[in-house]
């Protein structure tokens, strides 16, 4: 199967508004499937998607705030009948860079809803049709901040756990119904989210972060290839790394072979 029959004939973007998650819905459309984009903002949204339809490719957009407990169904809403082969969870990065106690709560609340709920709500509305037709694609954009927590990162962090978890446990329920999943675990990123933090905190802009159109590029290439792809760094064969994604694939398979001989398959 091509990309597009693997993947189409729709994909739902998360967050595609700008950066990354701009450069998923151009070559998820560059390759033949029609992109439904998400994010708060309609002004770029609706620049994109006649961007896309230019190229002859059908693009809807939806205004849909993830923090929300309704966001699911708005996107439901937006998608109606569409057939949607490939959802790329993209938002999720912390605006705050701030320690957990100096801010309001409801910040920490609004990113783990977002990060968390919002997630496993999506890949289950998805999820399941995908299963049924036994094709298809879950990308979870994640962080580097999953593998540990650290100041000023204590609910992104987490949240970023919850999300490497997920995608390992969806990839092993999934793998064998054709439907592919990945956490996708970045570095620093050239992303207008980020280079705003950047200049709130008065720092520099780094020189070796990775460009969206390479992470888009590599983010998709890998999705037939999970759970796990690690933005930057060679894979541990040797298997001494927590975060080798060999290492954490066999240890999936032994935890999925016990648990259908404990549950049934
Ligand atoms: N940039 C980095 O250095 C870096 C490093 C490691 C991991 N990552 C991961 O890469 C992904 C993208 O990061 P990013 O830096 O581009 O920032 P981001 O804020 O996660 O993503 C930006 C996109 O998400 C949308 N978005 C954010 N919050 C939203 C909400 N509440 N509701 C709907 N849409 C929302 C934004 O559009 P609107 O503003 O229009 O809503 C925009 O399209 C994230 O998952 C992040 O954790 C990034």
């Amino acid at each position: 199967m091509d990309f597009a029959e693997r993947y189409g004939p729709w994909a739902v973007v998360a967050g595609a508004s700008e950066g990354t998650g701009r450069e998923f819905a151009k070559q998820i459309a560059a390759q033949g499937v029609s992109c439904i984009l998400i994010a708060r903002r309609e002004g770029p949204l609706a620049e994109l998607a006649e961007e896309i339809r230019q190229t002859g490719v059908d693009c809807v957009t939806a205004s849909v705030d993830l923090t929300k407990p309704d966001a699911v169904d708005r996107i439901s809403e937006a998608v109606g009948s569409r057939e949607v082969g490939l959802y790329v969870n993209n938002a999720g990065a912390d605006a705050n860079g701030s320690r957990f106690l100096d801010k309001d709560v409801q910040a920490w609340v609004d990113l783990a809803q977002r990060n968390v709920m919002t997630t496993l709500k999506c890949c289950h509305h998805f999820g399941g049709p995908m299963r049924q037709r036994q094709r298809g694609g879950l990308l979870l954009v994640n962080s580097g901040a999953c593998y540990g927590g650290g100041s000023f990162m204590a609910t992104y962090s987490a949240s970023k756990a919850f999300d490497l978890n997920f995608a390992e446990g969806l990839w092993a329920e999934l793998r064998g119904y054709g439907v592919d999943v990945l956490s996708l675990v970045l570095g620093q990123t050239d992303t207008p989210a980020y280079r705003a933090l950047l200049a709130e905190k008065g720092q520099a802009l780094p020189t070796n972060w990775a460009s969206p159109v390479d992470v888009a590029r590599v983010g998709l290439a890998q999705l037939p290839h999970g759970p796990i792809y690690n933005w930057g760094q060679t894979n541990d064969v040797a298997g001494w790394a927590p975060s080798s994604p060999d290492t954490r694939r066999a240890r999936i398979l032994m935890i999925d072979q016990h648990s259908r001989s404990t549950f049934g398959d």
